[in-house]
């Protein structure tokens, strides 16, 4: 298998060229480590985060590895923080009641649950989900692809912070975050800058001694949005750039 990412074009383009297969050797990975599904181990390192931030033991040593070996920190902190001026900017333009798919450890739900709008968070991991409520905000266990309460009824669906890569195929959830819509509803994504690709690739969680199994995940630039979200049935209404983050709203017709 390539250890370059490759550009988009459909979903299903993109489940043909990763398909089930497993990636083996990454250059600089360790190949001893023991292995965990993605969520369990991403709530683990959460855990010890939020652990960590309340002052009650080691930071976590969560990392991201990439197919071609890269490595970056898992930015746990900055999910378990509050929003940031970004944030308040884009949170600000937007109609409730708000779904957050993929909320984390909920500080787009709680900011928003401060302000009085209606919303509710949605994640795959408990963890996530039981800091959010944690945090005063509701949020409910469970995946976008699967049951989601509330459905077609919702004002705007929120993809921040890298959420459009949920599941490796930013087509598939458009469409499925439109389902998901009220008539004329909006899906708030942060995309990447311009002049960066649409690209899918296969991504790990790692920490010491243990790694997660590989799973897809994609990057969709500014430039590239309005080709996916045609895709999706999805019109762009506007792009903003807020602290050097770029957000688009993709409308429902
Ligand atoms: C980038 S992190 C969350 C960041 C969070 N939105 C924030 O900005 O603080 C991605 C989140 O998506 C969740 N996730 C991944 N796949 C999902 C799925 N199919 N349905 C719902 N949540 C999912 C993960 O458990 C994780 O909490």
């Amino acid at each position: 298998m390539s250890a370059e990412p490759v550009t988009e074009t459909t979903a299903t383009d993109a489940h043909r060229r990763f398909g089930s297969r497993t990636l083996q050797a990454v250059p600089g990975a360790p190949v001893d480590a023991r292995i965990m599904a993605p969520d369990l181990l991403y709530g683990r390192l959460l855990a010890t985060a939020a652990q960590h931030s309340l002052g009650g033991g080691p930071p976590h040593e969560g990392l991201l590895r990439r197919a071609d070996g890269s490595l970056d920190p898992l930015p746990l902190d900055r999910w378990l923080g509050p929003v940031d001026e970004a944030d308040n900017e884009v949170l600000d333009r937007i109609d409730g009641p708000v779904l957050d798919i993929g909320c984390g450890p909920g500080r787009h739900v709680a900011a928003l649950r401060a302000a009085g709008q209606s919303s509710l968070g949605l994640d795959l991991s408990p963890v996530a989900v039981s800091i959010t409520r944690g945090r005063g905000a509701d949020a409910v266990l469970g995946s976008v692809f699967h049951d989601v309460p509330r459905a077609g009824s919702w004002a705007t669906a929120l993809l921040l912070d890298g959420n459009i890569g949920i599941g490796g195929a930013p087509g598939a959830l458009l469409s499925r975050a439109r389902e998901l819509l009220a008539p004329a509803g909006t899906v708030l994504v942060e995309l990447d800058p311009p002049g960066r690709r649409t690209s899918l690739s296969q991504v790990r969680l790692e920490a010491p001694g243990v790694v997660s199994e590989w799973f897809a995940w994609a990057h969709v630039g500014v430039d590239g949005i309005e080709a996916v979200a045609a895709d999706a049935a999805l019109a762009p209404a506007w792009t903003m750039c807020a602290g050097e983050r770029w957000f688009a709203a993709l409308r429902r017709p």
